[in-house]
Parts: structure tokens; sequence; C-alpha cells
């Protein structure tokens, strides 16, 4: 049995995916033995980051949102700095926080690509250097950075988001490799088509084309997602580094 919490940073906490890391990695039965304080990183919804402080905070656990935009390595390092000060270190860190702003290329504003490239892919390399001097000094950290199967086969009308979550697989393997020696492991989760609000938007024809291509016939929830990230900062997975681990229903078997 583990003596003390660990300690996770998760970006992009308030809703989503996101939220429903923040409440795995917090909840007892997170990683079997061990379970975690936790401090997300939201942009927006002061409210929505207090709800979450109150419904998932316990006494066995805590939970303290921190606001902040994830594209600025300044914002990162100072978030980082606080949440380390009030959690008392950093052992987990989930790169989550992540945006969509679709076109064909042909039609893609240089903003488009920006933002998305930005939010999704530097604000990975922002927090990821702001907690790696503390893992690297105490010999033990778990990073696990959210991705996309669309990073791994592509989607027309996403080439930014393609192109960020590629960017993401690439980073999370060199950085892997650089702190394996560390005891540090860096995975990255590739999500298929799961329930947020980020695919509310689907109207019922591009859902019913989506399911075509799911074997298993049906949309992912958060908590899968999250599950998958919980294991993976558990000691069960403690000799997995540098992987990608897509939980997608069988859609890129
Ligand atoms: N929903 C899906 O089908 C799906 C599929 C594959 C991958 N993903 C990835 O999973 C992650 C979570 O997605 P979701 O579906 O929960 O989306 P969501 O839109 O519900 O949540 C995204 C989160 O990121 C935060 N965020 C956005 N910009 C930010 C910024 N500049 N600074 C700080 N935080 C910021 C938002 O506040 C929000 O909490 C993203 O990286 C997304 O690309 C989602």
């Amino acid at each position: 049995m583990q003596s003390k919490n660990k300690r996770a940073i998760v970006t992009g906490g308030t809703r989503g995916i996101g939220k429903a890391i923040v409440k795995e990695l917090a909840s007892k039965s997170c990683c079997g033995v061990l379970f975690s304080d936790v401090a997300f990183i939201y942009n927006s919804c002061d409210e929505c980051a207090a709800e979450i402080e109150k419904e998932i905070g316990s006494l066995d656990t805590k939970i303290i949102g921190f606001k902040a935009d994830a594209t600025s390595l300044e914002d990162a390092q100072e978030t980082v700095n606080a949440a380390i000060e009030k959690l008392g270190g950093v052992d987990i860190l989930i790169n989550n926080a992540g945006i969509t702003r679709d076109n064909l290329l042909l039609r893609m504003s240089e903003k488009e690509w920006d933002d998305v490239i930005n939010v999704n892919l530097k604000s990975v390399f922002n927090y990821t250097k702001a907690v790696i001097k503390h893992m690297v000094s105490q010999r033990y950290g778990r990073i696990v950075n959210i991705a996309s199967v669309v990073g791994l086969i592509g989607n027309a009308g996403q080439a930014n988001y393609a192109a960020s979550k590629a960017g993401i697989i690439g980073f999370t393997k060199s950085v892997a490799r650089e702190v394996a020696s560390r005891n540090i492991t860096v995975n990255c989760v590739a999500p298929g088509f799961i329930e947020t609000d980020m695919t509310r938007n689907l109207n019922d024809k591009q859902r019913e084309l989506l399911l075509q291509n799911i074997p298993m016939k049906r949309m992912g929830n958060p908590e899968d997602i999250a599950r998958v990230v919980g294991f993976l900062c558990s000691p069960d997975a403690d000799y997995i580094t540098g992987q990608v681990i897509a939980v997608d229903g069988g859609m890129t078997m």
C-alpha cells in the first residue's frame, strides 16, 4: 500500500475526457493501490472548475483548479510551480487539452492551423518541459499524452488536428527514450470517436458514417479513455513506455 497520494497535473480538466481523467486519478480504485491529488488546468468556466473541486475533492484527495492558457510556456511554468507548491510535488502529468478547427486544406486559414498546433502540440511541450526537471531529480514520473487515432490514420478536413496529434506521438517516443533510464514513462492514448462536447456538433448522417467504421458499433465514453490513462499511471504499467494505445472500439485495427 502506498503511504501517500501520488500528485498529478491534468491539462484541460473541466469537462469531457479531462474531467473523467481527474475523477479516475482521484478515485480510490484508480491504479489498484494508489490514488492521486490532482491539479487541473482550465482556460475558461470558473464555475465548472469550482464544481469539480467540490464534486471530486474529498478528505482523501485534494483537487485544485488552476486557470491558465496551455499555449503559453510562461503560464505552464508558473502553474506547474504553483501546483507543486500546493500538492507537494508532481508524479503524473496528463497532457489532455485540445481543440479542433476543421477545414479542408484548400480553405484552411493560417489561424486555424496555428491555433490547433499551439493548443494541441505546443501545450504538450510546455507542460512536459515544466515538469520534467522535477521528475528527473526524483527519479519517477508517469506522463500520458492524449493523441487521437486521427494522428495515426489521418482524416479529411483535419490536416491541422492530424498533424498536431501525429506530432504528439513523435514527441512521446522521443522523450520516452530520453528519460526512460530515470524511471519516467511517457505514453500516448489515442482515442477514437468519444462522446464529448468536441463531437457533439456532428449531425446524424455524420455519426452514422463514423459508426460504420467502428467494429464495436458505438462511440466511446470519456471513462473508456480515463481507465486506460489510470492503468498507464499504475504500477501495473511500470515497464511500458513510448507506446500508443488506441482506445477506439476497433476502428484502427
Ligand atoms: N472527443 C473525441 O472524440 C476525441 C477523440 C480523439 C482525441 N480526443 C482528444 O482528447 C482530448 C480531450 O478532448 P475532449 O473531447 O474531452 O474535448 P473537450 O472540448 O470536451 O475538452 C477539451 C478541454 O481542453 C481545454 N482547453 C482547450 N484549449 C485550452 C487552452 N488553450 N488552455 C487550457 N485548456 C484548454 C478545454 O477547456 C477543455 O477542458 C483532446 O486532446 C482531444 O483532441 C478527443
